[in-house]
C-alpha cells in the first residue's frame, strides 16, 4: 500500500502573487498596428520571420479587452500585475523638437493611465517595464541600441513615463532579459536588428543598455529613494553537456558568465568588464570602463526563469557565444523543447544571485520573480470546444517551481513575490502565436478567454497563499 500524506506550505504573509505580460505580446493596439510604429511590428511583416506565420496584430486585443481581463486577475486572487509600456504608440514620431519639449501621446497615456488606476483600485500592484524588445521603429532606423543618442532618448523616455504614470506604478523595470534581446538580435538574427554573429554589435549594445539603463534608473526616481527601480534578468543555469569534456566546461563557464551575470554584475560594479577571449581585442577593449550613475542602480532583484542550457564546444564557423547550446534533453521538456528543471530555479534563487543581494546601503535587496512559465503548443487558428483546457504538465511545474521557491525562502532569500507568465497565452515573438503560455487560454478567432486547470490550481493558491502537495 502506497502512503499518501498530504503537505501544506505556507507562504509568507505579505507575499505577492501575481501575472506577467509585455504590451506588444497582447496589445494589439490600433496606431501601433496600423502604421507598424515598432520595429517588431514591421519585422512580422517580413517573409519567413515568424514561424507559424502569424503576427501581433490582433493578439489578445488586450487594448480592448483589458477591463475584462482586470476582472480575471481579480477573480484568479492575484495581487501584482506587470506589464511594459508601448514606446512606439507613446512616442510616435521621429523627435523634431528639443529633449525638453518632448511628449507622449495623450490618448495613449490615458489608457495606461486607465489600465494602471483599475489595478490599483482593485489593490493589485503594478509592475512596468519601459523596453521589452521593442523599439520606436524611427529610433531603429537611427541604429536602434547602437545609435549614439539611444541613452538621450531612453532618458527622456523614463522621465515622461515617471511625469504620467509615477503615481501609479509601484516597480519599475527598465529593460527586460537584455542577454536574451541581444543574443537573438545580434547572434542568433531571429530579432530585431536581425544581424547574425555580430559580436561587436552585441557588445555595443550591452554597454549602450548600461548606460541607459543608469539614465532611466534616475529618471524614474527623479531623486525619490522610496521609487523601485531595477531590470529583468533572464537566469538559466548553464551545464556542460559532457560533464567529462574540460573544453563543455570551459564554454559553459564562458556562456554563464555572459549570459546571467554581465547586466548584474556590470550595475553593481558601476562599469563593464569584457570577459576573455574578446577582452583580447582593442574593439572590445574599447567599450570597457566606467559607466556614469550605473553603480548599485537596482533597488530590488527581478528574476526571470523557465529552463537550464546544456552547452557544449562547437568548432562550426561562425561560432555561437563561445560554444553551442545542445539540443539533448535530461529531463522532461515543455511545446518548447526546455527542459523543466526545478533545482535549476533553486539554484539560481540560493546561489547564482547571491553576489547580488545587497544595494548600496548594504540593505538586503528584495527579490522577485517577474516571470517563470511552461509553453504547450496549439495552432492559433483552434476555437471552442475544450482542447487544452486540462493542462497538467503546467499545473505540475508551478507546483514543482514553488516547492524550491518556498524552500528558497526558508534558506533565507528575500523573496517577496512570483508572478507567473503569462495571464493569456499570447504572441510569442519569432514563435508566434502557437506557444500557449497562458494560465487562461485564448482562441484568436474570437477572442474568448477560457481558465485551464492551472488558473484555477494558481487562483487557489494565492487565496490561500499556500500550496498543497501530496506525498505518495
Ligand atoms: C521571456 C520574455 O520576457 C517574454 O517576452 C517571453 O514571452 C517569455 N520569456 C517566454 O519565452
Amino acid at each position: 500500500m502506497t502512503d499518501t500524506s498530504a503537505n501544506i506550505i505556507k507562504f509568507p504573509e505579505d507575499f505577492l502573487w501575481g501575472v506577467s505580460a509585455s504590451h506588444f505580446q497582447i496589445e494589439g493596439y490600433p496606431t501601433e498596428v496600423e502604421s507598424r510604429l515598432s520595429d517588431w511590428s514591421r519585422w512580422t511583416e517580413e517573409e519567413g520571420r515568424i514561424l507559424d506565420g502569424s503576427n501581433a496584430d490582433r493578439a489578445c486585443e488586450f487594448h480592448k479587452r483589458y477591463l475584462d481581463d482586470i476582472e480575471l486577475i481579480g477573480e484568479l486572487n492575484l495581487k501584482a500585475y506587470r506589464t511594459s509600456l508601448n514606446w512606439a504608440a507613446l512616442m510616435p514620431e521621429a523627435p523634431g523638437t528639443a529633449v525638453s519639449e518632448r511628449q507622449f501621446a495623450p490618448l495613449v497615456v490615458e489608457y495606461y493611465r486607465d489600465l494602471f488606476s483599475r489595478l490599483k483600485e482593485k489593490g493589485i500592484k503594478v509592475f512596468v517595464t519601459l523596453f521589452h524588445f521593442c523599439l520606436p521603429d524611427w529610433l531603429a532606423e537611427e541604429g536602434g541600441w547602437t545609435s549614439e543618442r539611444i541613452a538621450d532618448e531612453f532618458e527622456v523616455f523614463a522621465a515622461l513615463a515617471r511625469k504620467h504614470f509615477g503615481d501609479l506604478v509601484d516597480y519599475w523595470m527598465t529593460v527586460n532579459e537584455p542577454m536574451a534581446y541581444i543574443y537573438q538580435g545580434y547572434v542568433a538574427g531571429n530579432w530585431p536588428p536581425g544581424a547574425s554573429h555580430d559580436y561587436l554589435g552585441a557588445f555595443v549594445t550591452i554597454r549602450s543598455m548600461l548606460a541607459a539603463h543608469a539614465r532611466a534608473y534616475h529618471a524614474l526616481k527623479g531623486g525619490d529613494e522610496a521609487v523601485q527601480v531595477s531590470f529583468a534578468n533572464h537566469w538559466r543555469p548553464f551545464a556542460p553537456e559532457r560533464k567529462w569534456s574540460p573544453l563543455d566546461l570551459m564554454v559553459t563557464h564562458y556562456r554563464e558568465r555572459v549570459f546571467n551575470h554581465i547586466f548584474p554584475e556590470s550595475i553593481d560594479a558601476g562599469g563593464l568588464k569584457i570577459p576573455a577571449p574578446l577582452s583580447g581585442r582593442k574593439e572590445f577593449r574599447e567599450l570597457e570602463g566606467e559607466i556614469a550613475g550605473l553603480k548599485k542602480s537596482m533597488d530590488f532583484l527581478a528574476v526571470n526563469y523557465y529552463t537550464r542550457e546544456l552547452s557544449r564546444f562547437d568548432l562550426s564557423w561562425p561560432p555561437d557565444l563561445f560554444g553551442t547550446r545542445s539540443n539533448r534533453a535530461d529531463y522532461p521538456v515543455n511545446g518548447l523543447g526546455w527542459e523543466v528543471y526545478p533545482e535549476g530555479f533553486y539554484r539560481v534563487l540560493t546561489s547564482d544571485i547571491n553576489p547580488y543581494l545587497t544595494d548600496i546601503k548594504g540593505r538586503q535587496r528584495p527579490v522577485f520573480v517577474t516571470e517563470n512559465g511552461f509553453a504547450t503548443l496549439f495552432s492559433p487558428e483552434l476555437s471552442g470546444g475544450d482542447w487544452s483546457l486540462s493542462d497538467r504538465e503546467r499545473c505540475d511545474y508551478l507546483i514543482s517551481h514553488l516547492v524550491v521557491l518556498k524552500k528558497a525562502i526558508e534558506a533565507g532569500v528575500n523573496i517577496k513575490g512570483y508572478l507567473h507568465w503569462s495571464l493569456t497565452d499570447n504572441f510569442e515573438w519569432s514563435e508566434g502565436l502557437t506557444p500557449r503560455f497562458g494560465l487562461v487560454r485564448v482562441s484568436y478567432e474570437d477572442q474568448v478567454r477560457k481558465l485551464r486547470e492551472s488558473a484555477e490550481l494558481y487562483s487557489k493558491i494565492a487565496a490561500a497563499n499556500a500550496l498543497e502537495t501530496i506525498d505518495r
